[in-house]
């Protein structure tokens, strides 16, 4: 949700600028916009409405290019506040054009201070709550200069910064500039993602750390209500209250090339062929089948609470909440743990009961969506163990939490999430593992589960192989404006999924929900020729499934099944059929979602829908 990238140092910057937006384009792409500095100390502002090479080429070829500049900032945006015009892209300005700020949040009380602001004489061009903050940082500036009592060699930018700051209410992830300290750039975070990357006599800040891997791998991870005063050279973090903080200088763990597109078309694509190597990586070193061992390293301290806990409470958003749905399963069947699985959004605001002995796991890709960072404060507030389950390394959430486990997925960059969402659910079965062993669970039982997930990564290979078949299943349909997903067990989460990423990147209407629960009411909307794709693998409820599938072939719906390898049988029951090889029941989903994806991922390119950045949605969402 919005991506910031920003420059101080001795390089001309624009270039880097401008290939930092494209890699942050997945968090926002409504609009675009370019601030820098030159050298004589003049601002120069450009922006665009759509995507990044709108504005790339408005620089380039618009007969208006920037001139040569080693300070500045960028900003792909995804609108909260105000449509996705020029005048509201970022970077906006103070109304004198001395202050520029990008900005990653909301800031929450900008009516009132627009007002103040209006009544002092200013005026605004856009419907933005950021130009509210340049406005205001712009005009505590002008009081501070006036004043001029600050000791020589302060940055007065700093001081009003901060100053401004203390007056706003919200969440930011921000970069300011002014004209009149070409050689300043202030950065400051509370509640938005901002990540300084320290090169030689240069600093890039970014909202994540695709903007920054190119340049250097050592960073430091703002924490919220600090800020930092970079120059060439030179850089000091404080609080938003000046108090110093030594900074941390972390090493980055992911590799450039992660972060390409290497030889595939999507990174949607990428990442699903990816999934055998991030559920590897998940479980290296964590799993020990020869001798029944679960190794979380992120939990060994809490080990002994977690077997204690009386309850688990699973939350997340989105996919996030659809792993948490089957770790909710994997838990409470193999952990014999009671556990609950709900909406971070809505957790958050229903005043809870966090009883003695709960534990929050709260399941996030990026480890920043407010929604899910908001339900883990309300559960440390009331008293609970938090535990992430967390890809990216540094997030928020991971840092919060009084425990985690990575998912080591890799970074994911395509909109939809896939390869997350597998390792989600293999970091969900170590923990039910894990815990399971030190409860009830048999060594052999454990043997067995560890073993069968070992095999998960090679048996995800073999669904892999079915893409072009699974890509004519998604040809043939993909004109259907209406589709049902259904599964019972394990299997219902995989059908919210597979419903989830065909809306997601298609535009098609599809719901997934209990196979049971069709007949209930959702049966009626059957109608010949409508697609309903069933999740009916080898299990307890297989054969109840089928019988829910000869209710839809009754109405005459076309019938896409996901079945057991070797299951001739199904072929019956189906107008078309993709096998994925048989494993333990809590495990099957890791192979069943794959399939899903594929079917949403080949509707959505025969649709000609923009797979990795489909409309109106955003990566990563930083605002409740
Ligand atoms: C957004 C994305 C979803 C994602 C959800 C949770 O809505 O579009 O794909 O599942 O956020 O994201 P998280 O980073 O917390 O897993």
């Amino acid at each position: 949700m919005c991506g910031i990238v920003a420059y101080v140092g001795r390089k001309i910057c624009q270039p880097l600028l401008i290939e930092g937006l494209k890699r942050l384009e997945y968090r926002g792409y409504d609009s675009a916009g370019i601030a820098v500095i030159d050298e004589a100390g003049q601002m120069h502002i450009r922006r665009a409405v759509g995507r990044i090479s709108v504005l790339e080429d408005s620089i380039n070829n618009g007969g208006n290019p920037l001139p040569d500049a080693k300070i500045g900032m960028a900003h792909t945006r995804w609108a909260t506040h105000g449509a996705p015009t020029e005048a509201n892209a970022h970077p906006h300005t103070s109304d004198d054009g001395h202050i520029a700020v990008v900005h990653n949040g909301i800031i929450e009380n900008y009516v009132v201070l627009k007002k103040f602001l209006t009544d002092k004489g200013h005026t605004f061009k856009s419907q933005t709550d950021t130009e509210v903050l340049a406005m205001l940082i712009g005009d505590v500036y002008a009081d501070l200069k006036e004043q001029n009592h600050l000791p020589p060699g302060t940055s007065l930018l700093s001081r009003a910064v901060q100053a401004a700051l203390h007056q706003v209410e919200g969440t930011y992830g921000i970069a300011v500039a002014c004209k009149d300290e070409p050689d300043t750039l202030v950065v400051a975070r509370k509640g938005s993602p901002l990540i300084i990357g320290i090169g030689a006599d240069e600093y890039i800040v970014a909202s994540d750390a695709s903007a920054i891997v190119e340049h250097t791998t050592q960073v430091v991870y703002l924490n919220d209500n600090e800020m930092a005063v970079l120059k060439p050279g030179s850089f000091r973090t404080t609080t938003i209250d000046d108090i110093s903080v030594s900074p941390v200088i972390s090493e980055l763990e992911n590799k450039l090339e992660e972060y390409e597109l290497g030889d595939y078309e999507h990174f949607m694509l990428k990442e699903i062929f990816e999934q055998p190597t991030a559920v590897a990586n998940c479980l290296r070193g964590r799993v020990d089948a020869r001798e029944g061992r679960i190794v979380l390293g992120g939990v060994s301290d809490m080990g002994r609470d977690l077997v204690r806990a009386r309850r688990f409470v699973l939350t997340g958003q989105g996919t996030a909440w659809h792993a948490g749905l089957i770790g909710d399963y994997m838990l409470e069947d193999i952990a014999k743990v009671p556990t609950e699985c709900t909406y971070a959004s809505e957790f958050r605001y229903r005043n809870p009961i966090v009883e003695e002995g709960t534990v929050l796991v709260a399941i996030s890709q990026s480890g920043e969506t407010a929604d899910t960072l908001a339900a883990l404060r309300e559960a440390k507030d009331k008293g609970a163990m938090t535990l992430g389950v967390v890809n990216v390394v540094g997030s928020t959430i991971a840092r919060e939490t009084d425990a985690g486990i990575y998912l080591h997925a890799g970074p994911e960059i395509g909109v939809a999430s896939t390869k997350a969402f597998t390792c989600q659910c293999t970091v969900l079965a170590m923990l039910s593992l894990f815990l399971g062993r030190r409860k009830l669970t048999s060594q052999h039982q454990t043997q067995e589960l560890i073993e069968a997930l070992s095999n998960i990564p090679n048996q995800m290979k073999e669904v892999l192989e079915q893409s072009s078949q699974i890509a004519e299943y998604a040809r043939k349909f993909c004109d259907k404006e209406n589709w049902l997903f259904l599964g019972r067990g394990y299997h219902y989460p995989i059908a919210l999924e597979g419903a989830l990423k065909l809306k997601e990147i298609s535009y098609i209407h599809a719901e997934g929900m209990p196979a049971a629960e069709m007949k209930h009411g959702p049966i009626a909307l059957i109608s010949k020729g409508m697609p309903v794709v069933f999740i009916a693998t080898k299990g307890t409820q297989y054969d109840k499934v089928i019988s829910n599938i000869e209710e839809v072939r009754a109405r005459g719906g076309e019938v896409i099944v996901v079945a057991t390898r070797g299951d001739t049988q199904i072929q019956r029951y189906s107008d078309h059929v993709v096998y994925v090889p048989h494993t333990l029941e809590p495990l099957q989903p890791l192979l069943t979602v794959m399939p899903l994806q594929l079917l949403a991922y080949h509707a959505a390119v025969a649709r000609g829908c923009n797979v990795d950045k489909p409309r109106n949605l955003a990566k990563s969402v930083t605002v409740e």
